[in-house]
């Protein structure tokens, strides 16, 4: 696996491989990887001959009392990773790289409409901080497919109407969710979790069943909804939201049935988790 410090020797790399007539996948991260990252390596193996993963911990999509400074990087685990998984090319910058006139003087991108919901409500400012860093790693790895994982919903809406509104000749690819035996999405702030609040972290994923068991059973998407927040309070989570939208995160009708999406943002202690779940599907 190559590894990139500079944009120019990446740039050098992918020209290459094109020119040989080989497409490049690109799969964007914040490291600290875990098998669902590796899984979004195998799935962009599977759309492109090339993959370049890169580790980026974005200043620019934290809020000011987020956990930036805490977020755990660990780049010589994550090569090793990524080596083992296939990946042909690593991608690290620095700040300076990525910022060239430093995160405040940044030229910013702003997707409107489905950034200011769910986690753009109780995040203000997040959904730009990844428009913006995602929008300046395409320009720097110039793949021709880019992979995302489902676990985060609404950044792969955001991501896809980034690509439409900029035209980005990149196709966007979304990934399943990689889950632990007992349900839980695997997340980097996972490990944030005490083991008594791991024990009770998997709540979410059997709440988002039960949510999907209740709709295709004829309950009010209201009603659904307010029952998962209670739930999940009970289990002792701070609930952000317990929502039911469409596929493209407009609000549906009560009594609609058909192309919903769940999701669930909740606070176990300071750690934030998300999931989601369509609710069509019978596989978790
Ligand atoms: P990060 O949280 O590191 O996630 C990188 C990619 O891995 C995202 O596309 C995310 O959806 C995917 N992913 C994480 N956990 C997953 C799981 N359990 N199953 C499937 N996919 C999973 O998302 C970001 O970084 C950043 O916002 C980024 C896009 C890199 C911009 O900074």
């Amino acid at each position: 696996m190559h590894t990139f410090t500079t944009v120019e020797a990446l740039r050098e790399q992918v020209r290459a491989w094109k020119h040989a007539g080989l497409r490049v996948g690109f799969v964007p991260t914040m490291g600290n990887l875990h098998d669902g990252h590796y899984s979004l390596v195998g799935l962009a193996h599977a759309h492109a001959d090339k993959v370049v993963a890169s580790v980026f911990v974005n200043p620019t999509q934290f809020g000011p009392n987020e956990d930036f400074a805490r977020y755990p990087r660990t780049l010589d685990a994550d090569a090793q990773g990524l080596a083992a998984h296939g990946c042909d090319g690593l991608f690290a910058p620095t700040v300076a790289q990525m910022y060239p006139c430093g995160a405040e003087q940044a030229v910013q991108v702003r997707v409107p409409g489905i950034t200011t919901i769910l986690d753009g409500a109780h995040r203000p400012g997040h959904f730009d901080g990844v428009a913006t860093v995602v929008a300046r790693l395409f320009n720097m790895v110039q793949p021709d497919v880019a992979v995302f994982g489902r676990k985060d919903y609404q950044q792969l809406r955001v991501i896809d109407y980034l690509v439409r509104e900029l035209a980005f000749p990149i196709a966007i690819i979304g990934a399943p969710i990689a889950r632990a035996a007992d349900g839980l999405a695997l997340s980097s702030r996972n490990q944030y979790l005490s083991s008594a609040e791991r024990a009770v972290a998997p709540e979410i994923h059997r709440a988002l069943l039960s949510m999907r068991a209740a709709v295709q059973a004829g309950q009010s998407l209201k009603a659904v909804e307010a029952e998962t927040a209670a739930r999940l309070t009970a289990a002792g989570f701070a609930v952000d939201y317990a929502a039911i939208h469409r596929a493209d995160l407009s609000q549906p009708a009560d009594d609609e049935r058909s192309g919903l999406i769940a999701l669930i943002a909740a606070r176990l202690g300071s750690t934030r988790l998300i999931d989601n779940l369509a609710l069509g599907e019978t596989a978790a």
